[in-house]
């Protein structure tokens, strides 16, 4: 029986993706080895997002180009697999800077695996490369998605029309499709037979969802969320990643109406200045964003928000970067990813004058989450105290400890033992920190 190892790097949508590529090399009779050097197929799941990504991805490939020589010298074969972002946009830098890759696949042409493997495993050749767009929908050709965990991924949508100037994503996901109401809720179902009891809605842009009905009617986000509200057994929803001004009355209505939908948005604002947004190309202000925050806290006032963060956006001044802290102060995010901006051959940011110096743009990251990082102390330190439910996700550090994830998507450990695995369990916090919080069994 052949070995498969996968590394995924990137966002959860990468995460789902490896999920459904394990279910394909499952389905082919294939096994999960524990480590690299035991695998007769290497996957990496790339991303593109930032330079850094894509560097770290060449080195990685080295070591790996090791292993594969290391085993060919004990006789056995390996393939070398690069799926993910990354093959989208720089196919040729594959092809010429790792040869020894085997083959090549953009995100939305995964499901072609199991051809390319069985001609790999019986005939090997020269490298495959398939970087197209395709006409048709790869979850129409997946193995049915399975999972074995208390709390999964399932993609309602992918690809991105927005074209923020900065971002690579609307070129390696191409545009957006959304799947039908009728697919994603068989898969949600399946999986909450299976025994998952938080499904976390994916999509680049997944509040612009508009996935057809069982009569061919559009539909929004907003009617999915009732829809998977009505299956039994579902205790938790949650969705990702928002684009602001694709939050409709509908949407924020959903935070005040449906229980189950957890009280946490990730809702990425970028800047505080509207110079900067509009260089951006985002459709909103940093009014309008306050705006749509205060409506959504209208509806559920226990929500709290995270978002996403770029610095040193060419032509940001020291003003602009104030506006952003000031935008912080305002909303007092309870968790949030801030990154320096990074230039993206090809994207419009990257030719624009007013590129910031590394040093200012570390300064700026710095103040930054200083900032950031307060507002998520506060926000765990005022848990301490409160007893919660918990969904128990992973084996902690030590043993007899198991971490899980409070409503607020809040990090927990607390002494407990396996079989709470996989269940929601109420919980009181007794200490916090920045990023985690620690607690004892409360029932
Ligand atoms: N809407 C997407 C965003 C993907 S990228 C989603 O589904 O998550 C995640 C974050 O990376 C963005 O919100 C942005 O803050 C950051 N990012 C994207 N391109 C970047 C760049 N060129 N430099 C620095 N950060 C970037
Ligand atoms: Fe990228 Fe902007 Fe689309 Fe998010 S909304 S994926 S940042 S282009
Ligand atoms: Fe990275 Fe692609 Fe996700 S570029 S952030 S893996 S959509």
């Amino acid at each position: 029986m052949k070995k498969y190892y996968i590394k995924t790097f990137g966002c959860q949508m990468n995460v789902y993706d490896s999920h459904r590529i394990a279910g394909i090399l499952d389905n082919m009779g294939m096994q999960e080895a524990a480590a690299a050097g035991q695998a007769d197929l290497i996957i990496f799941n790339t991303c593109h997002i930032r330079e850094k990504a894509t560097e770290k991805l060449f080195s990685d490939l080295g070591r790996i180009h090791q292993i594969k020589q290391e085993r060919a010298a004990a006789g056995k074969n390996t393939f070398i697999g690069v799926v993910g972002c990354v093959v989208q946009a720089e196919d040729e830098q594959i092809a010429k800077r790792a040869p020894f890759v085997d083959f090549a696949l953009g995100p939305l042409t995964y499901h072609r695996l199991p051809k390319i493997l069985e001609n790999l495993f019986c005939c090997q050749g020269q490298t495959i490369i398939d970087t197209e767009f395709p006409a048709e929908s790869k979850f129409d050709f997946l193995p049915e998605n399975h999972s074995n965990s208390g709390c999964s991924f399932l993609a309602i949508q992918e690809g991105c029309n927005n074209f923020c100037t900065y971002c690579v994503v609307p070129y390696t996901r191409g545009i957006e499709t959304s799947r039908p109401i009728k697919n994603v809720l068989a898969e949600a179902r399946r999986l909450v037979n299976e025994g998952t009891l938080e499904i976390n809605l994916l999509g680049q842009n997944v509040n612009s969802y508009h996935g057809e009905d069982e009569h061919g009617k559009e539909r929004n986000l907003a009617y999915l969320l009732h829809r998977l509200n009505e299956i039994d057994g579902l205790q938790r929803i949650r969705y990702t990643t928002s684009y602001p001004a694709d939050v409709t009355d509908d949407l924020i209505a959903c935070h005040r109406e449906i229980k189950k939908l957890m009280p946490y948005l990730h809702l990425p604002v970028q800047s505080g200045s509207d110079a900067v947004l509009k260089a951006m190309n985002r459709r909103h202000t940093a009014a309008q964003y306050l705006d749509i925050i205060a409506r959504l806290k209208e509806a559920n006032p226990d929500l709290g928000f995270s978002s996403d963060f770029i610095v040193g956006f060419p032509g940001e001044t020291d003003k602009d970067f104030e506006k952003t802290l000031n935008l912080v102060d305002q909303v007092g995010f309870i968790q949030a990813f801030s990154f320096k901006y990074s230039r993206r051959p090809g994207t419009p940011a990257a030719d624009m004058s007013g590129q910031i110096e590394e040093k200012i743009k570390k300064e700026r990251l710095s103040i930054l989450q200083d900032k950031l990082f307060s507002y998520q102390l506060k926000f765990n330190l005022a848990s301490v105290g409160k007893t919660v439910p918990v969904l128990f996700e992973t084996k902690g550090r030590h043993p007899k400890q198991l971490c899980g994830r409070t409503p607020y998507m809040q990090n927990l450990y607390a002494e407990a033992d396996k079989n709470l695995l996989n269940k929601i369990i109420r919980v009181k916090i007794k200490n916090a920190t920045t990023n985690a919080l620690s607690g004892e069994i409360a029932e």
